[in-house]
């Protein structure tokens, strides 16, 4: 492994291109490889059972291309999987942590709420973070079933969307939360509405950027950052139709994208 092999990065669709924007803002010269499982999302919906193999296939896929560390890029992939492929592989592994801890760190009227899906926020590594902030704050967990839907199908602002995001925001405002915590990485896509349906005094964190910061530090550990005088590049795969993907992922991305079908069989 050199520092000019490529960062393997995914998620169960397009939520994770929100995290590899903060390592492409960190890591400008690190070459990138992005997969994003959108046949098979949501993940939040599905066993844990199945998202370990999903996790297992698009691991392999990405050490197939090279990857000298795995970003996996998904709140819910997190909480299923993130540790056997810790067991199974050696190259460094980073994984998500929804932004909890700066929450209540940050809140001022003392009630943070989490919104997640139904897994992170039922999982064992969800209840251990839990566990040590609890008493340091109110701490309201918000499931949202079918938003990651929303945003996979492209509906960032529309009627449908707005409903639902109002459907969860509103008990959680009500009841005094003052800082939202998001924990599935497909909803800082939806900032803009959250911020419109929220007003301005709330806080909204997310957890790309700390994610992108413990990128660069196992990196660094290992000695396999790409050396700064070098532009990377980024190669995005899909489990859906690239045709149906491509130009709402050249939009989130805000720019072209070199996007193929990743077709299992032929790994
Ligand atoms: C999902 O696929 O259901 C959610 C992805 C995430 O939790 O980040």
């Amino acid at each position: 492994m050199t520092p000019y092999h490529p960062i393997g990065v995914f998620d169960s669709g397009l939520g994770g291109l929100t995290v590899l924007r903060e390592i492409r803002r960190l890591l400008p010269s690190e070459d990138l490889l992005y997969v994003a499982d959108s046949a098979h999302a949501p993940y939040g919906d599905k066993s844990v059972a199945f998202i370990e193999s999903r996790a297992i296939a698009i691991a392999e896929f990405l050490l197939e291309h090279g990857a000298k560390a795995i970003v996996v890029a998904c709140n819910t992939a997190t909480s299923a999987a993130a540790q056997l492929l810790r067991t199974r592989y050696s190259v460094p592994l980073i994984a998500m942590e929804p932004a909890v801890k700066p929450a209540v760190e940050r809140t001022r009227s003392g009630v943070v709420a989490v919104l997640a899906t139904r897994q992170t926020l039922a999982s064992h590594n969800f209840s251990r973070l839990l566990g040590r902030l609890e008493t340091q704050a109110e701490i309201l967990l918000q499931p949202c079933p079918g938003l990651v839907e929303r945003v996979e199908a492209g509906d960032l602002t529309g009627a449908a969307t707005r409903d639902l995001l109002r459907t969860y925001l509103e008990p959680v405002l009500a009841r005094g939360a003052d800082t939202l915590v998001l924990g599935c990485t497909h909803y800082p896509l939806l900032t803009p509405l959250i911020r419109e349906l929220t007003g301005p005094d709330v806080l909204i964190l997310d957890s790309g950027m700390a994610v992108a910061r413990q990128v660069r530090r196992r990196l660094s550990e290992v000695e396999l950052l790409a050396p700064e005088a070098r532009a990377g590049r980024e190669r995005f795969w899909t489990s859906a139709h690239p045709a149906r993907m491509h130009a709402f992922m050249a939009r989130l991305w805000g720019g072209e994208v070199e996007l193929a079908h990743w077709v299992e069989s032929e790994t």
